[in-house]
């Protein structure tokens, strides 16, 4: 038989170190760089992991922009709350440098995107610029926000999917799961993952 798990209780240990357990137990998880505007439609772009899809029905994110250590909201949660509008992309291995180079935390309009060498195109259905150079990029608005103690959850719609060329059909919209490499966040603060090593399963009868 194997040794009696080691317990750890959550509940009693919220914040610091409850993340540094889960934040390195439930890995991969997908990094979202997401651009926001400010009031005077002033630019931000952040990476954030905890992020997912939740459904199609329609297209659903989920979105864990939290607080800074004074308490305020970090740029991307003040201009979600503000605004309502995201852009979500997702960044494969060359561009995984420059999506961490947008977590530097810069005063207020100073721009990451800049700062990082990501060019920026305007949006088709929202105010948040676009990064064109990341293989996938999401354009959301805000369907919800809410906070459970010292954590924000945003959900977002995704109204339009901007893919690079040649990743999905565009008629069946299946993609080509072989050309499609996004990194997955590992242990904080820099452990990442690259997604070419897979395998198949068939699925149950
Ligand atoms: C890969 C990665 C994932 C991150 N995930 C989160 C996250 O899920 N939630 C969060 O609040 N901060 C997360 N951060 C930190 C934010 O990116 C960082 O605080 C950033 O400065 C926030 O920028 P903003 O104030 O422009 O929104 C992450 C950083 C990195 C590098």
């Amino acid at each position: 038989m194997s040794a009696p798990a080691d317990r750890f209780d959550l509940s009693a240990h919220p914040g610091a170190r409850a993340y540094r357990l889960l934040a390195a137990l439930v890995v991969p998880r997908p990094i979202a760089l997401v651009t926001t505007v400010d009031a005077l439609g002033r630019p931000n772009a952040a990476p954030f992991s905890f992020f997912n899809v939740m459904g199609a029905d329609p297209a659903l994110l989920v979105l864990g922009p939290a607080d800074r250590d004074d308490g305020t909201p970090k740029d991307t949660a003040a201009n979600l709350i503000a605004n309502g509008e995201a852009v979500v992309h997702l960044c494969d291995e060359p561009l995984a440098a420059a999506m961490v180079a947008c977590a530097a935390e810069l005063p207020p309009g100073v721009s990451e995107l800049e700062r990082a060498g990501l060019a920026a195109v305007p949006s088709e259905r929202v105010r948040p610029p676009r990064i064109p150079a990341c293989p996938v990029a999401l354009e959301c608005r805000v369907l919800d926000i809410r906070t459970y103690g010292r954590n924000r959850l945003v959900v977002l719609e995704a109204l339009l999917a901007h893919v690079r060329a040649g990743l999905a059909d565009p008629v069946s919209w299946k993609v080509r799961v072989a050309d499609h490499a996004p990194v997955g966040r590992m242990e904080s603060p820099d452990g990442y993952l690259r997604t070419r090593d897979r395998f198949r399963l068939p699925w149950p009868d």
